[in-house]
């Protein structure tokens, strides 16, 4: 590739007349915005080892009351993106929130997407809309963009949860904005998802309406999905075992900006991921096991830790235990990277 012209060629009184209009050179920069068959990428690989992030967390819990907080989140920063940006890759946010026994996060809204995928702590619900979704080991609970939503913990002992947003992504727009509003009156005894989506392909035939909106889903329960993957294993004896999370009704992605899937290693299994484009998260549910980037960067990873890798990367993974399955929740920028044709 030709080596192009450098800033320093240009003479001073050029360069500052340049700055003086508000004008900037493209040759010197253009290699590094459009560097030859593969992207620069920020996202590094690591793990935010959650046996070391949980005393933190809880003693943010005793430093900070609720009324100062109004979310307590720790947030999981990607260094490669700059610790402040509050990024894990360039679309996804995530945050590890504490709620203590008897307290509420209060009802807002905002235009960002947000998941949360509960971590530990029993009692705990999140009303979405009025909708009450109940917060177990493992669920996904859906706050799409617009929906009010509040947290309330009735059980003993802390409630963590990891917060996956697409608030990078929204904030870049200059669309990223939140309103407060007064607590929400339940419209269901339940979320949905206990009876309307609880099983594949079967709807109550009575009162069921098709939802209104993108997400008729609000909570997907850990263990459907764990016992998907274990069928699976039963089903196909080798091959990668991982499942899509979706619109019951439409198959799209929960949200498009970021696509969530669960995938299972069997025992001692070693398995290389797709290449992709798209850099992703990982969050271990189950089990213990490395992680490689490109066959160099190896990480070890256990129980309810989170990892990210960047995208256009060789991703192995390896389950260490040999006679007990590995669970993990992902997530990516997939829908977004298809809908702009990069994927
Ligand atoms: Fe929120």
């Amino acid at each position: 590739m030709q080596q192009l012209g450098t800033l320093e060629d240009l003479p001073e009184s050029y360069r500052n007349e340049l700055t003086e209009q508000n004008l900037v050179p493209l040759w010197p920069n253009m290699r590094a915005v459009l560097p030859p068959k593969v992207p620069s990428r920020k996202t590094r690989t690591l793990c935010w080892d959650y046996s070391r992030v949980r005393p933190l967390l809880l003693q943010a819990g005793e430093l900070t009351p609720m009324e100062k907080a109004e979310r307590r989140v720790l947030v999981l920063a990607n260094p490669g993106h700059g610790l402040n940006n509050m990024q894990a890759t360039p679309s996804i946010y995530m945050g590890l929130q504490l709620i203590l026994p008897g307290e509420t996060a209060p009802n807002h809204r905002h235009t960002p997407n947000a998941v949360r995928i509960i971590i530990e702590g029993e009692g705990a619900y999140t009303t979405v809309n009025g909708e009450p979704c109940k917060m177990e080991r493992g669920d996904l609970i859906l706050t799409p963009s617009g929906k009010w939503h509040e947290h309330q913990h009735e059980g003993q002992g802390p409630i963590v949860w990891l917060d996956v947003l697409d608030l990078p992504l929204i904030y870049q727009l200059e669309g990223s904005w939140a309103m407060e509003g007064k607590p929400q009156e339940k419209i269901l005894s339940r979320d949905k998802s206990f009876a309307d989506y609880s099983a594949a392909g079967v709807v109550p035939s009575i009162n069921f309406r098709r939802g209104e909106t993108d997400s008729p889903m609000l909570r997907y329960p850990w263990g459907k999905t764990r016992s998907c993957l274990v069928e699976m294993a039963e089903h196909y004896q080798e091959g990668l075992l991982q499942v899509s999370y979706v619109n019951p009704e439409t198959g799209a992605s929960l949200f498009p900006s970021i696509g969530f899937g669960a995938l299972m290693l069997r025992p001692g299994e070693t398995i290389a991921l797709p290449k992709r484009t798209t850099a992703c998260v990982f969050h271990v549910v189950e089990g213990h096991g490395e992680l490689s980037v490109d066959g160099s960067s190896v990480v070890a990873w256990n129980e309810k830790d989170t990892l990210s890798a960047p995208g256009y990367s060789d991703i192995v993974l390896r389950n260490r235990s040999a006679d007990k399955p590995v669970f993990m929740i992902i997530a990516d920028e997939a829908p977004l990277h298809r809908y702009l044709g990069i994927f």
